[in-house]
């Protein structure tokens, strides 16, 4: 099949952000684990003085995790689909966050370069046409040795992980993705997973894109081996 990319991709979520936070909440983990991703960043102090960018912040799952992880933090979330903005920012625990509705890739006719001491990335980066362009664009928003937590399904390379993860697809995930009409995008998820980076693939990726100290970091439950925090600090421009 064909991956969801660009417009086509903002259309499904646009469509799919009706009933998202009703799966995401029935999702064993979901909350939690994008919470101790928040946390992992490692923010001092609440997050005081420090700029933070939720990149691909979606219904805001995410901007809230960070909310709580960062709570004196000046928050700014990004998303390229109008309908999973319009929910994050009718979150009441969101009224403090800047929300600005733009691909990831337009951002740097928007944004200076060293806007941000920390960027979040939520199950965003299997959905970019070129991680490498965005991973790159994020290590120019950030200050020299800013933090970078991604977030992301990405398979630990064990064919054990890959069967775990087809089958919550076939059995749960694209079933629920059915009753809610979102075949399309929940089909996208399965796809997108199997044929995106392993997790040593990731990292690797982010040491070429310009991020030291790389750590990957698994996550409890089902999801251990299928998704991994991966945490970096943006180098200093050679
Ligand atoms: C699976 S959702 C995750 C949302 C949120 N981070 C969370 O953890 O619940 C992925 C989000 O990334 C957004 N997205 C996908 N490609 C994007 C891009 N190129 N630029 C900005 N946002 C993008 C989608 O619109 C969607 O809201």
């Amino acid at each position: 099949m064909t991956l969801l990319r660009g417009d086509a991709l903002s259309e499904a979520f646009d469509r799919g952000s009706a009933a998202y936070d009703r799966l995401v909440g029935a999702s064993p983990g979901y909350h939690a684990h994008l919470h101790r991703s928040a946390r992992r960043l490692g923010l001092a102090d609440g997050g005081a003085g420090m700029r933070v960018l939720d990149l691909g912040c979606g219904t805001g799952a995410s901007t809230e995790a960070l909310a709580a992880a960062a709570p004196l933090a000046r928050l700014t979330g990004v998303d390229a689909s109008a309908g999973m903005l319009e929910r994050a920012a009718a979150k009441p625990r969101l009224t403090h966050v800047e929300f600005i509705h733009a691909p990831a890739e337009a951002l740097a006719g928007r944004l200076a370069p060293g806007s941000f001491d920390a960027v979040f990335a939520g199950y965003l980066f299997r959905n970019v046409q070129d991680a490498d362009t965005v991973l790159r664009l994020v290590r120019r928003l950030l200050v020299p040795s800013g933090r970078l937590a991604v977030h992301e399904y990405t398979l630990s390379g064990s064919p054990v992980d890959r069967a775990v993860w087809n089958a919550v697809c076939s059995t749960i995930i694209r079933p629920a993705g059915r009753l809610t009409g979102d075949v399309r995008l929940y089909r996208h998820l399965q796809e997108s997973v199997n044929t995106f980076d392993t997790a040593p693939e990731f990292a690797g990726r982010l040491r070429g894109a310009g991020f030291e100290e790389v750590r990957v970091l698994p996550l409890p439950g089902w999801q251990t081996g299928i998704t991994h925090t991966f945490l970096g600090r943006a180098a200093r421009e050679a």
